[in-house]
């Protein structure tokens, strides 16, 4: 029986062209900067981003921690969405380990954070308080596509706040596509962005911080102090450059899928979509059904043959990538049916 794995697009191979890439890449020592794999894919990285340098690091959560360690130090606050990857899934490492305090915005269902609640957020010049100096926001956020009007807003504010601005964009491509822009219009008056390699582009490994000179400079020498400095690292570079030229575009299938998925399973008795979220590589849905947990349902599901994700004790989220085909969508909807029919409960009164 095949497993199809809808858990995360991180869970993506590498196809075979980007194999030979890197077995043929060409290396150097990268902590000297003499890897012309890893030259090259900072340089293309960062114009595809519109900044002028960028750092090639081994995960998105490294991208992130040694942006925060770059724009702030011990006694500064830095804001964030209440549900972004920051705050929640990386160990709260900007505050356990760099000193800074992290303070979390509602992030709404959007995935934007309202404006006025950054105004009123930062602290005033007062040695009660931290040192508010930056704002971060995630793009894009839980499957949500960050629109350019809010963006251009947001980066607005910032400025008039004197707040630095970083861009968690793990999948800012996927906003791209969905939105057939640049990534470097949704990157526009942001001071850093950091973006993944390895979700939905499908390298094995590998993200890239990209902004100022002088802050990539700073963000090296962190990158070592965190043990992150790789030596012939271009045969991930390789991939990496491979993904940039050629998976990018492809992404919109991921879309297709995903959308497909949604329509697939939300006619069934007890499974409400989040169609909000549903924009890009993500569906995510809610479970209502009596006495059955988010939990239940996915420990059904895999021993079906579906791995889906538990993301709270009622919401299931699915993620498409490379290597899911419209067939496989197929095959996930009919288990799902399969699997909620032999649930043998009633739907929570009120849904459906
Ligand atoms: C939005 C976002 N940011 C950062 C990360 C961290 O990336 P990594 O798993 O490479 O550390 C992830 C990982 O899923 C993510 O979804």
């Amino acid at each position: 029986m095949k497993t199809i794995d809808l858990r995360s697009d991180t869970v993506t191979l590498p196809p075979e062209e980007m194999r030979k890439a890197m077995y043929s890449a060409e290396l150097g020592d990268d902590v000297y900067a003499e890897d012309p794999s890893v030259n090259k894919l900072q340089e293309a990285a960062a114009a595809a981003m519109g900044m002028e340098a960028g750092l090639f690091v081994p995960s998105g959560s490294m991208g992130n921690f040694v942006a925060m360690l770059s724009h702030l130090g011990r006694g500064d606050e830095a804001l964030l969405g209440s549900d972004s990857h920051i705050y929640v899934h990386e160990q709260g490492s900007a505050s356990t380990l760099g000193g800074i305090h992290m303070k979390a915005l509602p992030t709404q269902e959007d995935g934007t954070m309202i404006l006025s609640d950054i105004e009123h957020a930062v602290s005033p010049d007062d040695d009660h308080y931290a040192r508010t100096r930056l704002v971060a926001l995630e793009n894009t956020i839980n499957g949500s596509v960050i629109k350019t009007a809010y963006l251009k807003d947001f980066v607005g504010l910032a400025k008039k706040l004197g707040l630095a601005t970083h861009l968690d964009g793990a999948r800012v491509f996927n906003a791209a596509v969905c939105l057939d822009l640049k990534p470097a219009d949704l990157t526009r008056g942001f001071d850093s962005v950091q973006f993944c390699f390895s979700k939905g582009l499908s390298a094995p490994a590998g993200s890239m911080l990209c902004g100022r000179k002088d802050f990539i400079k700073q963000a090296r020498r962190w990158r070592k102090a965190l043990g992150g400095g790789m030596r012939q690292v271009g045969v991930l570079a390789a991939a990496c450059q491979y993904a940039l030229d050629h998976m990018v575009e492809r992404l919109a299938e991921d879309h297709e899928t995903a959308r497909a998925l949604a329509e697939k399973i939300a006619n069934l008795d007890g499974i409400k979509v989040n169609w909000s979220r549903a924009q890009t590589n993500m569906v995510w849905f809610d479970v209502e059904i009596n006495g059955l947990s988010a939990g239940d349902l996915v420990h059904r599901l895999d021993k079906e043959g579906l791995k889906v994700l538990d993301a709270g004790p009622k919401t299931i989220r699915c993620v498409t990538h490379y290597g899911i085909t419209m067939k496989d969508i197929d095959t996930a909807g009919d288990i799902m049916q399969k699997v909620v029919a032999s649930c043998g409960r009633a739907p929570v009164a009120g849904n459906r």
